[in-house]
C-alpha cells in the first residue's frame, strides 16, 4: 500500500479526519484516567526536522513519542547535512531506511512535497509557509470537545490570509462548517484554496461585521515566521483588526476564541483577551499532544478504533 503522508488536511478523507478527532479525545481521556500506559510505539522513532523555531510543535511531538513508548530525534539544518546542501530527496531516502516517520517544519511547501515524494515512511507537515494542518487537528478537537459536532457551525478568521488561514479553509471543507475570513485588503488567502472551498467560505473586510453571531473566532500573528522585516508595515495595515472582548460580545453567547500561539498581546489580540473565559487557548495548545498522537497512530499503525 502507498505510504500515507499528512501534508495538508486534504490528504485524509473527512471520515478519517473525524476519526482522528474522536480518537484524540479518547487518547486524552485514557491518559487522564490511566496515565501514559498505552505504549504502541515501543522502539519506533520519529525524526523531527525544524527549519523554523517551535515550542508547542516540538514539545508535543516529542512528548507524544515518549508517552507512546517510542523516541523522537530533533534535527536542525544547523547541525545536519541538510544545512550544507545535501539534497532533500537524498535525506528523505536515508531517513526512511532508519526511522518510522518524519515530521518537518520548513519554509517552502514545495520542499515538503519534494521530501514526501521521496520518502517511504509517512511525512507530517509541522508548518510550512502555506499550511499548518496539525494545528487544525488540535483546533477542531478543542471546538468539538467543548461544543460537540462542528458541522454547519460558523467560524470566523480575523487577520492575515496566511498558513493558518489556509488550513482553516481546508478544515471548513473537510469538516463541513462555514468560515468567514476577514482580512485587510491585500492580505487575502490564496484564491485557488478559497475557490476550492466553495460557498461555505466567504471573504469580508470589516471585522465588526464578520464576527456577528459567530460560534468561534480565531486569529494569528500579523507577521509570520520569515516575515519579520514586514512587521512595522503590517502593524499599520492591520489597524482595526485586533480581536477584543467587545468583538466577542458581538458573536454567539457561547462563542469560543482560539489562537494557535504564540500570541502578541496588544497587536492581533487585546492585552487581556487570553484572560477571558471564552478564550480556550491553553486547552487548544495541550490538544496538540493528543491530536498528534491520534495522527501518529493512524499513520504508523493504520486506523485504530480501540
Ligand atoms: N502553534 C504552534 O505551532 O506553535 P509553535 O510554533 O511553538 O510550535
Ligand atoms: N502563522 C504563524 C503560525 C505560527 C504557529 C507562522 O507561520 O509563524
Amino acid at each position: 500500500m502507498a505510504t500515507r503522508h499528512f501534508l495538508t488536511l486534504l490528504d485524509l478523507s473527512p471520515d478519517e479526519l473525524r476519526h482522528l478527532i474522536q480518537r484524540g479525545i479518547a487518547i486524552k481521556n485514557g491518559l487522564k484516567t490511566h496515565g501514559p500506559t498505552y505504549t504502541p510505539f515501543a522502539n519506533r522513532t520519529l525524526a523531527m526536522i525544524f527549519e523554523k523555531s517551535s515550542t508547542r510543535t516540538r514539545v508535543s511531538f516529542e512528548t507524544a513519542m515518549a508517552q507512546f513508548g517510542g523516541h523522537a530525534l530533533f534535527l536542525s539544518p544547523r547541525d545536519t547535512q541538510l544545512g550544507r546542501g545535501e539534497p532533500i530527496a537524498d535525506t528523505a531516502r536515508v531517513l526512511a531506511e532508519m526511522v518510522d516517520a518524519v515530521m518537518i517544519r520548513t519554509f517552502s511547501h514545495q520542499s515538503l512535497e519534494t521530501y514526501a515524494a521521496a520518502s517511504e515512511v509517512p511525512v507530517i507537515n509541522a508548518l510550512t509557509d502555506d499550511y499548518h494542518p496539525c494545528q487544525l487537528l488540535a483546533d477542531v478537537m478543542t471546538w468539538t470537545e467543548l461544543r460537540g459536532s462542528v458541522r454547519g457551525r460558523t467560524a470566523v478568521w480575523i487577520g492575515d490570509g496566511n498558513n493558518m488561514c489556509h488550513s482553516w479553509i481546508n478544515a471548513a471543507r473537510q469538516f463541513d462548517f462555514r468560515l468567514r475570513i476577514c482580512c485587510p485588503e491585500g492580505y487575502e488567502p490564496r484564491q485557488d484554496i478559497l475557490d476550492a472551498a466553495g460557498d461555505r467560505v466567504t471573504l469580508l473586510h470589516d471585522p465588526q461585521q464578520a464576527v456577528v453571531d459567530a460560534d468561534l473566532i480565531t486569529t494569528d500573528v500579523w507577521a509570520s515566521m520569515g516575515q519579520e522585516e514586514e512587521q512595522a508595515r503590517r502593524e499599520a495595515d492591520f489597524a482595526g483588526f485586533q480581536v477584543t472582548e467587545a468583538m466577542l460580545d458581538r458573536a454567539a453567547d457561547d462563542v469560543l476564541f482560539l489562537h494557535c500561539l504564540p500570541a502578541h498581546r496588544g497587536e492581533e489580540i487585546s492585552e487581556t483577551l487570553l484572560d477571558d473565559p471564552r478564550a480556550v487557548v491553553w486547552q487548544e495548545a495541550g490538544n496538540r499532544l493528543h491530536a498528534q498522537k491520534a495522527l501518529l497512530e493512524f499513520l504508523l499503525l493504520g486506523r485504530v478504533d480501540g
